[in-house]
C-alpha cells in the first residue's frame, strides 16, 4: 500500500516545541510579519536571526517522541512510505526517517544570492555570509514564498491509496490544499490530530500523537 503522511507541528509538540497556533503557541507570543517573510529579513536581519537561533537552540534539546520513532518503523517495514513534514525541527531524521522537508530546515543555512546551502552554525548572526559575500540565512520558507518539493508532493499524495494528516491545522496553503488534492484523486484520507481540525477527511483519530500514531502504526505492520 503506497501511504503519504504530513506532519506539521503536532507531532513534535509531546517533545517540548511549541506549536504555532495554539493559545500559547509561537504565532500568539511573535508578530508573523516581523520574524517570518523576507521582507522582516530586509528591515532587520539580526532580530529575524534571533528567533530561529532560539527555535534552534529549543531543536537540539529536544528528543524524538514514539510517535516519529513510529513513522520511522512504519518507513523501514515499507518502501512505499512517503512522508512529507511542514516542520522546520529535525526530530524526523533523529528517529530515523527520511522526509521531505516542505517548510525548510532550521539546521541549514542558505545564500540570499546563490541559492548555496550549507549546515547552518548553532547561532546565525546578521554579519554571516556565504562565499559569494552575500547574506546568509535560514533555510526556512518564509510566509510569502513557495514551499519545496510542491510537485513531487503532489505527485506523492495523487499515487497514494492513503494521504494522512499528522498534527496539522489546516491553515496553511499549499500544505492545507493536499487533502482536496487527494480527495479528487480518490485516494483515502485520515486525520490523526489532537483534535479535529476542521477539514473534511475520510477517517479521524483523536488524541495525543505519542499514542495515537504507535497504535496505528502498530496496526498496519
Ligand atoms: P499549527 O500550530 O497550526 O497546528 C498544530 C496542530 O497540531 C493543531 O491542529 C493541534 O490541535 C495539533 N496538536 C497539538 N498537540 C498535539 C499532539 N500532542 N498530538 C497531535 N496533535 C497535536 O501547526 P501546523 O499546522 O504545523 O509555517 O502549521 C503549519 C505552518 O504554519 C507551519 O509549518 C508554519 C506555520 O506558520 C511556516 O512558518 C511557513
Amino acid at each position: 500500500m503506497k501511504i503519504t503522511i504530513l506532519t506539521g507541528a503536532g507531532i513534535s509538540a509531546e517533545s517540548g516545541l511549541g506549536t504555532f497556533r495554539s493559545t500559547d503557541g509561537l504565532w500568539a507570543k511573535y508578530d508573523l510579519a516581523k520574524v517570518a517573510t523576507p521582507e522582516a529579513f530586509n528591515r532587520d536581519p539580526a532580530m529575524v536571526h534571533e528567533f530561529y537561533n532560539l527555535r534552534r537552540k529549543a531543536c537540539i534539546e529536544a528528543q524524538p517522541n514514539p510517535a516519529h520513532f513510529a513513522l520511522a518503523e512504519l518507513q523501514r517495514a515499507s518502501p512505499n512510505v512517503t512522508i512529507v513534514t511542514q516542520n522546520v525541527d529535525d526530530l524526523h531524521e533523529r528517529a530515523g526517517a527520511k522526509v521531505l522537508h516542505m517548510h525548510g530546515e532550521l539546521m541549514r543555512a542558505r545564500c540570499v544570492k546563490c541559492d548555496r546551502r550549507w549546515e547552518a552554525p548553532v547561532r546565525m548572526s546578521a554579519g554571516d555570509l556565504c562565499d559569494c559575500g552575500a547574506a546568509a540565512r535560514p533555510d526556512v520558507v518564509w510566509f510569502g514564498e513557495s514551499p519545496y518539493f510542491i510537485e513531487e508532493i503532489t505527485h506523492a499524495v495523487r499515487g497514494s491509496d492513503l494521504f494522512v494528516v499528522i498534527g496539522s491545522s489546516g491553515k496553511v496553503y499549499p500544505a492545507a490544499g493536499f487533502v482536496q488534492i487527494a480527495d479528487k484523486a480518490r485516494v483515502d484520507t485520515l486525520e490523526i490530530n489532537l483534535e479535529r481540525n476542521g477539514q473534511v477527511f475520510d477517517r479521524s483519530i483523536v488524541g495525543p500523537a505519542t499514542q495515537t500514531v504507535p497504535e496505528w502504526v502498530r496496526g498496519l505492520i
